[in-house]
């Protein structure tokens, strides 16, 4: 069958999979440095989900206030609950300076202060002198930053002539079977219907999170976890896929996001009382504790009788005490957002909010150059030959079992950037390709031909929705081990009904049904994984909150879960040591202490 598909053919230095944030910087840094790179995107670039970042971008500038890149480490090795690798956090913490000063110079508009600094607003769980004081770290463009530097690096790919192929959804990569090594990927163009071979030397995966396997969420449609489930299917490991965050302040029914820079701003949050209740569960950071406490609270509120509205299950943000020309100077956009999604006037009233499924700390494991890795014979760190992965596709892992806000974005532009020196330094644009064998893009083709000709009875949609309802009510806040293994039997169920997929269109050019039906199977994938690792591990720590395992544990359970699964849809664990040591003596090791803020 997959004979009957022509094969467009293309070799490149680098192939970046993904046109966000990481995918850009990754592909700027590339061809400035004299690398041919094709960056591969589903969507046009800016509408990746980075554009839709709002509050902003960590650094220890210390433009508003004393600040220190150990301070900072100290926030993100506590915010991940002792979860995150230490070396992998100093690295990104002690480059997010320069980073962010490099992306002023490529053109990044951000806010000011009056003197003409970069404007940085307090965010959750940032802190000065190790937990003591409140840091304004948090750069912000308004409430628009991930708009403005979207737009900004893409300005900086066209600059240095990056290749983009745009609406080219990647289907799977090519993996040698001889040394398990990437050798790149196969793509549908959606614009004609051709099919192509990318061979790269490195192939980078910057596809992004996962949020879409949730009913409710602030990502985007295309948040579908593509490259995660094109490295399960390669036969790869991904890690802690059970630490999903759900931010505080998603708006009531919509989902969309209402940026942690509102509560940055001076906003807080009140149940039907009227109180403040962020003071009884985190008495010193209050409404700016880091965001698996400030929803694990708005939870409880609502469970206890305490919520809003008439059915009593959501809360109030309110923002409306503050001067209208900080609104608008500060957040123009959710005062937008608030208006059309929640119909509020957010200088008059109070902003109607619930914790919505927000990012995936987990992902494809790599190590701080952004080289993805595997346990091998009991080896937990073996580099994947030709496979790099960076941004939310990957689990560097900095955020550990919770993710700081403010800190994607940096972790975007850091990374991103890190991929780029790293495959400067192993990439030969003078070497040969390595030969393929005449079949290595068969494994890509079955799989597409398959769903494109499926001919079962569930429509895409059903199935969709009913793999959404099963982690919105299976896999949420709280977790139990009877609702997880309620999770992990519905999941099978409708992991069984992939055999019986309906697909209606059978066109190659722009046919949507098929791109949402390989969609659907990505995120399968990573729902399946998510709920096992979840189900698996017991103990709360992070954003994973175990009614039934209420402490963390930290004898049996500060390691990272690795979790493979093949197309029979059960999932198999195992572990790799977290990185207890910095990566250089400058600073010394956080050792766990109890997470309160
Ligand atoms: O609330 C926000 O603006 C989101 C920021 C983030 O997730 O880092």
């Amino acid at each position: 069958m997959t004979q009957a598909y022509e094969i467009i053919d293309h070799e490149y230095d680098v192939v970046v999979v993904g046109g966000g944030g990481a995918g850009l910087r990754a592909t700027f840094g590339m061809a400035q440095k004299g690398l041919r790179t094709a960056c591969l995107s589903k969507v046009f670039p800016t509408r990746s989900h980075t554009v839709a970042a709002q509050g902003g971008i960590s650094a220890s500038l210390g433009n508003m206030g004393e600040d220190d890149w150990r301070w900072h480490m100290y926030d993100t090795v506590k915010g991940s609950d002792w979860l995150g690798d230490q070396d992998a956090i100093e690295y990104m913490v002690r480059e997010a300076v320069p980073a962010i000063i490099e992306l002023e110079h490529y053109g990044v508009p951000f806010s000011r202060t009056p003197e003409g600094k970069i404007y940085q607003r307090p965010f959750g769980g940032m802190t000065t002198e190790y937990g003591k004081g409140t840091a304004q770290r948090t750069c912000a463009a308004a409430d628009r930053t991930g708009h403005a530097i979207l737009h900004t690096l893409y300005q900086q790919a066209l600059k240095h002539d990056a290749e983009f192929f745009v609406e080219y959804v990647v289907i799977d990569l090519i993996m040698d079977p001889e040394d398990g090594a990437c050798r790149g990927v196969v793509a549908w163009d959606l614009t004609d219907g051709t099919i192509h071979r990318f061979r790269g030397k490195m192939t980078v995966m910057a596809t992004g999170g996962y949020g879409r396997t949730y009913f409710s969420c602030t990502s985007a449609h295309t948040c579908t976890g593509d490259g995660n489930a094109m490295v399960l299917r390669a036969g790869l490991g991904l890690q802690d896929m059970e630490f999903i965050q759900f931010h505080p302040t998603g708006i009531y029914g919509a989902g969309c996001l209402i940026t942690e820079g509102a509560r940055g701003e001076g906003g807080y949050l009140t149940n039907s009382e009227g109180e403040r209740f962020m003071e009884r569960y985190a008495p010193s950071a209050k409404d700016l504790a880091s965001r698996d406490v400030v929803a694990r609270a708005m939870t409880i509120e609502i469970r206890e009788g305490r919520g809003v509205g008439p059915e009593k299950d959501h809360i109030h943000l309110h923002l409306e005490h503050l001067e209208p020309a900080v609104l608008h100077q500060r957040l123009p956009g959710i005062s937008d957002t608030a208006k059309i999604f929640a119909g509020v006037d957010l200088t008059k009233e109070p902003i109607p909010v619930l914790p919505t499924c927000h990012y995936n700390m987990g992902g494809i494991p790599t190590n701080y150059r952004t080289e993805v890795v595997t346990l091998t014979n009991g080896e937990p760190d073996t580099v994947v030959p030709g496979l790099m992965a960076i941004g939310e596709a990957a689990c560097v892992s900095v955020h550990g079992a919770n993710r700081l806000g403010s800190n994607s974005l940096l972790d975007l532009v850091v990374f991103g950037r890190a991929a780029a020196n790293h495959c400067a330094e192993v990439v030969d644009p003078n070497e040969a390709h390595k030969p393929l064998a005449a079949d290595a893009a068969d494994f890509a083709l079955d799989r597409f031909d398959r769903l494109r000709h499926a001919d079962g009875g569930t429509p895409t949609a059903e199935l969709r929705l009913e793999m959404q309802r099963a982690m919105q009510s299976n896999c949420a806040v709280f977790r139990t081990g009877e609702v997880l293994e309620e999770g992990c039997e519905k999941l099978a169920g409708i992991w069984a009904k992939r055999g019986d997929i309906k697909v209606s269109d059978r066109s190659m050019v722009w046919n949507s049904d098929l791109v949402e039906t390989l969609e659907l199977d990505n995120l399968l994938y990573q729902a399946v994984v998510a709920m096992h690792s979840a189900s698996n591990r017991q103990e709360s720590r992070g954003a994973h909150a175990r009614e039934d395992f209420p402490d963390r544990d930290d004898e049996n359970w500060m390691k990272h879960t690795i979790v493979w699964c093949g197309e029979d849809g059960k999932p198999r664990i195992d572990y790799r040591p977290v990185h207890m040591r910095p990566l250089t003596n400058e600073v010394q090791s956080f050792p766990p202490a109890k997470r309160v803020y």
